[in-house]
This record gives C-alpha cells, sequence and structure tokens, in this order.
C-alpha cells in the first residue's frame, strides 16, 4: 500500500514529461527565435505553433537566421513566394501563371497612379497596394512589408487551408465600388444556400468556381474590363474600339498603342479567342457540375449580351465627351497624352468626364458582373439603370458646355 503511494507521483512525472517533450508547442521551444519572440510577439508564436507548419517549421525557415536580437532587427528577411516555392513548387508556378500574380504590375500600369500620393497609392499598402500586394513583385517595389503575398488567402502565421477555402477569405479585395463580387454573390440564390447550409457543398464558393481543384492560377473569360479581341459582331467590334480608344490603347487612327503592351504584359484582356473560348469553357464544366449544360451555357451567354447591350450606351458617351475635345470645346489637360482618356480615372476634368468614369468603373461593371455572378439586383438597379442616368447626364452637360462655349 505504502509503496503504491510512492510511486505514484513518479509516474505522473514521467508521463507528464513524455506528454511535454512529444507535444510539438515545447519541441519547437527548442529554437532561439520562439524563445524570444514569446515574449515579443505572442500572438504570432501561438498562432503559428497551431497551424500545420509549426509542427515542423521554425520562424528561421522563412525569416533566416541573421536576426538574433532586438539590435539587429534589420537582418530579418521577409519571405515571398520564392521562398513558398522551395516546399510548394506547385501551387506557386499555378499563381504565376494566374491573374493574382499580376496585380501589383496593373497597379503600376495606370497613369493616375503616379500622380497619387504614396500614402494614398503605391506606397504605404493603404489604399491600392493594400490590395494589389497580393501580386508579385521584388522587395525592392516596397517600402518595407507587403512581399508575402501568399499569405492573402491563408493569412499568417496559421497558414491555414480552412481559412482560404472560406469565400469570406476573399471579400477583403473583392467588394465594394468596381468589383462588389462578394456582395453580389453573397445576396444570389448561392451565397444564399451557402449561408444557411455551410457544409453541404450545395452551393457554389467564389473557390468552387475560380479556384476548381485548388488550382491558384485565377483567371476568368472577360477580365475585369470585360474587353475582348477580336469580336465576330460588326456593331459591337466599333462600339469596342471607341472604348479601347478613351482607354488610348488605340489611337485615334485606330492604330495600337504603347499602353496595347501593357495590356498584353498584364493579361489585362484576351486578346485571342482561344485564350476567351478556354476560359469559358473551364466555366462550364464548374457549373455543369451541379447545371445542366445548356443551363450554364444559356446563363453565360446572357451575361455576354449585356456586357453587348451596356457597351453601346458606354460607347455613344464617349463620344459625346470626344466630340466636345474634337470641337476644342474642352481642351487636353497639361501631362494626359490621350483625352478623354478613362484611366485617368476620377482625376476627370469636367462633369461629363466624371460620369464617364463612373459608367466605365462602377456601373458598367456592377451590370455584367451582377450578371455573371447570379445577382439580378446588382444587373438591373445598380448596373445598368445607372448607366442610363450617367448617359443622360452626359448629354445635358455636352450641351450645356456646347452653349456657354457659343457665348463666348
Ligand atoms: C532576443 C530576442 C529575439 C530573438 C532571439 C529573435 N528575435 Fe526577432 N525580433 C525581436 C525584437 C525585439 C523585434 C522587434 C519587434 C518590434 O518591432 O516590435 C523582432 C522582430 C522580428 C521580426 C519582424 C521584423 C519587422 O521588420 O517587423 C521577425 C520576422 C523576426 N523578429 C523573426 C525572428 C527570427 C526568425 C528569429 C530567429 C532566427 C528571431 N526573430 C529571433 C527579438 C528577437
Ligand atoms: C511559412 C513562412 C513563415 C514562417 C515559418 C514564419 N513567418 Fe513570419 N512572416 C511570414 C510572412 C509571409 C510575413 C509577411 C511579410 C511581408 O509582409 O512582407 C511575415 C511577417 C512577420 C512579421 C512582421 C509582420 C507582423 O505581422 O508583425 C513578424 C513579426 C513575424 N513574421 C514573426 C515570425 C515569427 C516570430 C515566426 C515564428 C514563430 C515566424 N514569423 C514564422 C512568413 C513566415
Ligand atoms: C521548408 C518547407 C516549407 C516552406 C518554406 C513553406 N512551407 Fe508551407 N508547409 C510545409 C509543410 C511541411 C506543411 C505541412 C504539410 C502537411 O502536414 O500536410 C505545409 C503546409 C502549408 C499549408 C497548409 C496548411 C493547412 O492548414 O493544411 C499552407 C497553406 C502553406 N504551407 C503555405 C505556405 C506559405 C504561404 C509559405 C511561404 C510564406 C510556405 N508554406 C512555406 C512546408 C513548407
Ligand atoms: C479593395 C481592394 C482594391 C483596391 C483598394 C484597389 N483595387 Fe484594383 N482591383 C482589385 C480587385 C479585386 C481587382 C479584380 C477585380 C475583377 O477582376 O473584377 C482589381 C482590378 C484592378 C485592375 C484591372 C486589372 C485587369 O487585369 O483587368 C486595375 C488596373 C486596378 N485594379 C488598379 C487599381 C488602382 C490603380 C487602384 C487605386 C487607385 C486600385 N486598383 C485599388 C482590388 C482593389
Ligand atoms: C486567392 C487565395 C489564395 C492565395 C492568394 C493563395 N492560396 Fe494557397 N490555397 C487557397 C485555397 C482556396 C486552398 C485550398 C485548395 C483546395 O484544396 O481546394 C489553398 C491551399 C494551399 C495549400 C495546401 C495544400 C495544397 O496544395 O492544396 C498550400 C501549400 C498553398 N495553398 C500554398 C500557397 C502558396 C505558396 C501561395 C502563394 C503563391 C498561395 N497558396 C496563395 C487559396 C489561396
Ligand atoms: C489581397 C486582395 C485579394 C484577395 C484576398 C483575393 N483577390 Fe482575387 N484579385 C485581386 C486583385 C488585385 C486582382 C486583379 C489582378 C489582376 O487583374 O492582375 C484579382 C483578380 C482575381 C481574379 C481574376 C479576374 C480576371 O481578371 O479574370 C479572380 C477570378 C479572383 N481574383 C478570384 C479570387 C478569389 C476566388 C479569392 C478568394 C479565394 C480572391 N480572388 C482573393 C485581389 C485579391
Ligand atoms: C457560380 C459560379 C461563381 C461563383 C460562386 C463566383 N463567381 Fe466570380 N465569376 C463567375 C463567372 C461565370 C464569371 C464571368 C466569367 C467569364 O468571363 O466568362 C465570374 C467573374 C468573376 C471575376 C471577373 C470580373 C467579373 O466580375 O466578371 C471575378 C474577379 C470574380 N468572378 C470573383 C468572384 C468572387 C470573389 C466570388 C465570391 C465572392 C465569386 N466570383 C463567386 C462565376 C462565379
Ligand atoms: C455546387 C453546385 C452549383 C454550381 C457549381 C453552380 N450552381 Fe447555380 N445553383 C445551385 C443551386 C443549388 C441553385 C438553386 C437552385 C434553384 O434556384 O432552385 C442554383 C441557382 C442558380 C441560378 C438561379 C438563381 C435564381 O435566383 O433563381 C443561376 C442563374 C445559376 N445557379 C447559375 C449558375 C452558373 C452560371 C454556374 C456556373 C458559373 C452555377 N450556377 C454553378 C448550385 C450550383
Amino acid at each position: 500500500m505504502n509503496k503504491r503511494w510512492i510511486g505514484w507521483p513518479a509516474v505522473t512525472a514521467v508521463l507528464a514529461l513524455l506528454v511535454l517533450i512529444a507535444s510539438p508547442a515545447v519541441a519547437a521551444k527548442k529554437s532561439a527565435c520562439i524563445d524570444c519572440h514569446e515574449k515579443v510577439t505572442p500572438g504570432i508564436v501561438t498562432q503559428f505553433l497551431a497551424g500545420k507548419m509549426g509542427k515542423t517549421l521554425d520562424c528561421s525557415t522563412c525569416h533566416g537566421s541573421d536576426h538574433k536580437s532586438a539590435e539587429d532587427v534589420a537582418k530579418v528577411k521577409l519571405p515571398s513566394p520564392d521562398t513558398c516555392a522551395t516546399c510548394h513548387p506547385k501551387r506557386v508556378k499555378e499563381y504565376r501563371e494566374g491573374k493574382h500574380a499580376l496585380a501589383w504590375t496593373v497597379m503600376k500600369a495606370m497613369p493616375m497612379i503616379t500622380h497619387q500620393p504614396s500614402a494614398v497609392g503605391g506606397g504605404d499598402l493603404k489604399g491600392c497596394s493594400a490590395c494589389h500586394k497580393i501580386g508579385d513583385k521584388a522587395a525592392t517595389e516596397l517600402k518595407h512589408y507587403g512581399s508575402g503575398a501568399c499569405d492573402s488567402c491563408h493569412t499568417r502565421h496559421s497558414f491555414s487551408v480552412k481559412e482560404a477555402k472560406d469565400p469570406r477569405a476573399c471579400r477583403t479585395c473583392h467588394m465594394g465600388f468596381d468589383h462588389p463580387q462578394w456582395e453580389m454573390w453573397q445576396t444570389s440564390k448561392h451565397g444564399t444556400i451557402w449561408e444557411i447550409e455551410p457544409t453541404t457543398g450545395r452551393a457554389p464558393t467564389c473557390q468552387t468556381c475560380h479556384m476548381p481543384d485548388g488550382n491558384h492560377g485565377v483567371m476568368t473569360a472577360w477580365g475585369f474590363l470585360a474587353l475582348r479581341l477580336p469580336e465576330d459582331d460588326k456593331e459591337w467590334l466599333d462600339n469596342r474600339v471607341t472604348i479601347l480608344k478613351a482607354i488610348g490603347v488605340l489611337d485615334d487612327k485606330g492604330q495600337p498603342t504603347e499602353r496595347l503592351d501593357a495590356v498584353k504584359a498584364a493579361k489585362i484582356a484576351r486578346l485571342t479567342k482561344e485564350d476567351f473560348d478556354r476560359e469559358r469553357a473551364k466555366m462550364v464544366e464548374v457549373c455543369s457540375k451541379c447545371h445542366s449544360r445548356s443551363y450554364a451555357i444559356e446563363n453565360l451567354r446572357a451575361g455576354d449580351e449585356v456586357i453587348r447591350e451596356v457597351d453601346k450606351i458606354f460607347a455613344d458617351s464617349i463620344r459625346t465627351v470626344k466630340a466636345l475635345y474634337d470641337d476644342g470645346i474642352l481642351t487636353k489637360p497639361q501631362g494626359w497624352k490621350y483625352a478623354p482618356d478613362l484611366l485617368q480615372f476620377y482625376e476627370a476634368k469636367s462633369v461629363a468626364e466624371q460620369e464617364l468614369y463612373l459608367i466605365f468603373l462602377e456601373y458598367r461593371q456592377r451590370a455584367f458582373q451582377g450578371a455573371f455572378h447570379a445577382n439580378p439586383d446588382y444587373m438591373h438597379w445598380y448596373g445598368w439603370a445607372k448607366v442610363k442616368e450617367a448617359a443622360a447626364r452626359i448629354r445635358e452637360d455636352a450641351e450645356r458646355l456646347r452653349k456657354e462655349h457659343k457665348k463666348m
């Protein structure tokens, strides 16, 4: 009896020690980084150790071992997709074949960004750059943070797949003014069913349609600007040429400008029929997992038709503004290469051009994005109806400018 009572604490202690040694948290604690960072950045250490990589990796795997104390923090390496590629080459390759990797390049290609303060535009990860940091870039392009890119969907330091598979992982960027895919999907039938039944898989999430089989190379047929080439429909092609001129991709004579090279390099538009058809076929394949092929094709065709109809009004509005320049009523602003220039966004100089900018980035986007995301309200009232209203205001402002010009 006595013997047993003496023996128990010893056994318990040995057992506890075994559990302690086997636990990954303590195994990883051997690293000097973790030892100190438990005090310096405790949240990061806890999250890292709770994630899968915390079981076998150390902080130094991604940040290097040169920094060892508070005095030499400048020696820390901040990881880029190249760091992840040493162990996850397939995912990094896919990412680099898709649109996300180009996000930094497209942002820098916008003429207007060169005249925004750094805090607003490309510098401090508050505005444009806070979303576009998902793109691949050289560390030299950044003040300090933001090179990670892969942490956009599975955020550091848990790097959780569960988080990345949740549609909410996309919404910080795919929302709001010019690309409210989150709002459109969430309030569509698809998003509604997902909210009611988040685990049955009955309704598609962003990832179901845009990352089938977990493929990290996101790309759609129409893309953000819905401008494809070539185009069989003659009237639509004429309207598209008018739009491409207002973007400065074609000059007044219809010849390609240097901006076309940027569009090609950043895959901003699908420039061959094959490129478009390949992406469209992939999407039909996705829908066909739940719907009939005919239902899928018919729905996507109806989305294309919305773009065609909106482009009529958009091109007509562009012509109205262009005529003001041609007739000397508006004069090309200093520093602008083209006018009107849609890529100057809200830097537009007249009321008519401000309205044109809204058609370009807000209303036209909502009309066709709403159609593709099965959201009739975005398609019609936030999209089409607004395009019509803006077009009326553009005509009115053009008439006013012409009258004032005559009086002078
Ligand atoms: C003796 C303490 C100590 C040790 C050991 C240590 N660090 Fe640090 N580390 C710090 C301090 C202090 C900071 C600065 C924190 C701050 O800015 O608030 C820091 C910052 C960092 C940062 C952020 C840098 C930045 O610019 O924001 C990273 C990443 C980092 N350490 C990784 C590591 C890695 C990897 C190791 C092991 C190779 C390590 N640390 C070892 C104390 C330490
Ligand atoms: C799998 C790679 C990976 C590992 C392992 C890793 N980190 Fe990081 N860490 C990142 C990435 C990615 C960033 C973001 C870099 C950027 O913004 O440029 C980052 C940024 C940081 C930062 C600065 C940003 C912030 O949120 O404060 C600190 C501090 C940091 N890591 C600490 C640690 C510590 C401590 C460990 C170990 C417990 C660790 N990291 C392990 C990938 C890693
Ligand atoms: C030294 C090799 C190595 C590096 C470098 C590395 N990883 Fe990992 N990663 C792993 C291992 C090992 C696992 C765990 C695999 C498992 O258990 O299935 C993993 C798992 C993951 C997972 C899945 C987590 C989960 O919840 O299932 C993600 C996401 C991930 N890594 C992202 C990254 C990112 C992003 C980077 C770069 C910032 C990176 N990894 C760098 C080795 C690495
Ligand atoms: C809230 C996050 C966010 C902010 C802020 C943001 N963007 Fe974007 N941007 C996106 C997303 C998401 C897309 C892709 C949307 C789509 O395809 O419908 C995108 C698309 C673009 C595209 C089109 C790329 C292409 O290939 O078609 C350009 C150009 C662009 N953004 C430039 C900018 C500039 C310049 C700014 C700042 C004035 C900015 N963005 C601010 C998230 C953002
Ligand atoms: C747009 C969001 C997004 C970005 C950005 C992203 N991932 Fe993922 N990642 C996911 C999703 C979603 C999954 C789950 C895929 C699946 O299993 O369906 C995933 C899964 C993973 C996994 C788990 C194992 C596997 O292969 O499925 C690894 C590893 C991984 N990603 C690495 C990376 C790396 C490295 C980068 C940067 C090049 C990256 N991810 C960028 C969304 C993203
Ligand atoms: C950190 C911000 C960010 C997050 C998070 C993000 N994206 Fe993106 N996404 C962007 C930006 C910026 C672009 C535009 C890049 C470009 O056009 O080069 C983009 C482009 C895309 C495109 C390509 C559209 C086209 O031009 O064809 C798709 C599809 C896409 N994202 C889907 C997703 C999905 C699905 C998720 C979540 C799993 C997600 N994104 C998460 C910022 C983000
Ligand atoms: C039912 C499938 C489906 C779901 C779910 C879905 N999308 Fe889409 N998405 C599409 C289709 C279809 C297009 C247009 C494809 C084309 O051009 O042929 C599209 C286009 C896009 C584009 C390019 C610009 C545009 O809007 O037309 C982005 C970016 C995008 N989706 C992001 C998202 C995000 C983020 C989510 C989740 C909030 C999401 N999508 C949910 C089917 C889906
Ligand atoms: C994972 C399964 C799944 C996928 C993939 C899917 N859907 Fe659906 N979809 C559903 C379900 C379930 C409903 C609800 C059925 C109903 O309306 O009775 C639905 C409804 C719809 C509706 C009707 C919305 C309404 O308000 O009546 C449209 C349109 C639609 N889907 C289009 C598409 C398109 C286009 C694709 C591919 C881009 C697609 N879906 C992919 C499951 C799916």
